[in-house]
């Protein structure tokens, strides 16, 4: 039974459930398409929810995910714990997918996350991000020549895809013949971490690419360190602190993170972004008209339509919330699309506002694992969006349909068909 239909006394619109359609499918066509009118009713009448389906409890306002971000029992370490509830065929099946992702530095709580990202973060520095910008700017422009003599293409596909896939890999140091592969590699290990439904060998084709994907990935550190280079594996090869210094498995684990951890996500910025800003031509305006826009335009889309739909933390100990116990050991989403439209947080939510100020939006997270790839990312979708924006004034959606990813975690297109009038 769900939280929906608890007594009226619980939620402050009686009739909720059944009036408003509400049920627990998250991943339903039309949740996929448009889920912010269902976590906004979630939001008002059920903040703190229950959800059968997935037998979790699903977290929607903007101070109640803040708080969870901060309070430690809200554990990050969901790694081990999945692994020990395996069978023993299964540990010897997937062993090698737990062995990379229980090094990945999201899945860590204090103190090993701390060590972890005093020593990851040493690779994104604001100075080394800032470098990239003429690359990036080079990369988008050269797209853009391409796309200016198409009637019609995929956004995604003809763009929004290759810029990130180019950037973090050259980022990495991974030479320009073997960028491909990372397409098929990153495709594989998205299902697993993403959670698409309806893929029914998921397991084996994320296992697969992950393990080749590791084994290259240990080349190039290897080879990093006979040859130290201006790229992140050369950074994380150098990077210690007193005697403690990261692991080869640890390199290569958490260069797995960045290479799927900076490449859907941006590609989502960029294609939801541009969608967004097509449907709201007096906003594409403004910016052309002021250039200076297009940095709290980027933040406005993480805040409006951002490529993080929820997070999720595992309870280390059980929480009172709202008037609900959340027991120790459930599992736990904490809705960002639902708090990035909090009435209460933001002026007029469902606007959107390319200038909007302040915006405290947690697109990128918040807390200690704020997202360590937030600068790459916003420098990719302004120097994108902008140029988009400025190059193809005639850009227009349509007139095929877009096609969304039915993923539980990200909100991102499969395929965004525009048209050049
Ligand atoms: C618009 C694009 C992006 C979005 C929306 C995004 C979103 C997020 C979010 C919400 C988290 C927090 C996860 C949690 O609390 O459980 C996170 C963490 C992280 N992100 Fe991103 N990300 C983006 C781009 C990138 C890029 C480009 C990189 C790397 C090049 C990256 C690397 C990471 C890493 C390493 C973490 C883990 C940090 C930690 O646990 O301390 N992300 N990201």
């Amino acid at each position: 039974m769900s939280d929906l239909s608890a007594p009226a006394s619980d939620l402050s619109a009686p009739a909720i459930g059944s009036a408003a359609g509400i049920d627990d499918d998250v991943l339903s066509p039309e949740r996929i398409a448009d889920p912010h009118g269902y976590f906004s009713l979630l939001r008002a009448h059920a903040p703190v929810y229950w959800n059968e389906r997935y037998r979790a409890w699903f977290i929607h306002r903007y101070d109640d995910v803040l708080d969870s971000l901060r309070d430690p029992r809200f554990s990050s370490e969901r790694i081990g714990p999945a692994y020990d509830r395996l069978s023993d065929e299964q540990k010897a099946q997937r062993r090698p997918t737990y062995d990379i992702l229980m090094d990945w530095l999201v899945f860590r709580d204090p103190p090993d996350h701390t060590r972890l990202r005093r020593l990851v973060s040493r690779a994104f520095t604001p100075r080394a991000v800032d470098a990239w910008r003429d690359r990036i700017a080079g990369v988008v422009d050269e797209l853009i020549d391409g796309l200016g003599r198409r009637e019609r293409f995929d956004l995604i596909e003809d763009f929004a895809y290759p810029i990130p896939a180019v950037v973090i890999a050259e980022m990495m140091g991974v030479p320009a013949g073997d960028r491909d592969r990372f397409k098929d590699w990153s495709d594989d290990v998205m299902v697993l971490v993403f959670g698409a439904r309806g893929v029914g060998d998921r397991r084996a084709r994320a296992q697969q690419g992950l393990i080749e994907l590791a084994a290259y990935l240990g080349e190039l550190v290897a080879h990093y360190r006979r040859r130290p280079a201006d790229n992140i594996i050369s950074n994380l090869v150098e990077a210690s602190e007193g005697d403690d210094s990261l692991e080869d498995p640890e390199i290569v684990a958490n260069c797995v993170l960045f290479l799927f951890g900076g490449h859907e996500t941006t590609t989502n910025l960029i294609g939801n972004g541009m969608r967004v800003l097509l449907q709201h031509p007096d906003q594409i305006g403004r910016l052309r008209d002021d250039p200076a826009l297009i940095k709290p335009a980027v933040e406005e889309i993480l805040r409006f339509d951002g490529p993080s739909k929820m997070e999720v933390r595992t309870l280390a100990h059980s929480v009172e919330m709202r008037g609900k116990t959340l027991a120790a050991g459930d599992m736990v989403y904490l809705v960002q699309h639902a708090a990035n439209r909090d009435p209460e947080a933001f002026d007029r939510p469902d606007r959107f506002d390319v200038a909007r100020e302040p915006n405290n939006h947690i697109g990128f997270g918040f807390g200690l694992h704020f997202c360590l790839g937030a600068s790459v990312a916003r420098l990719e979708g302004a120097i994108a969006l902008e140029a988009l924006v400025r190059r193809l004034p005639n850009l227009e959606l349509g007139p095929d349909p877009e096609v969304w990813v039915p993923t539980m975690l990200s909100r991102g297109l499969e395929r965004l068909p525009v048209s050049l009038r």
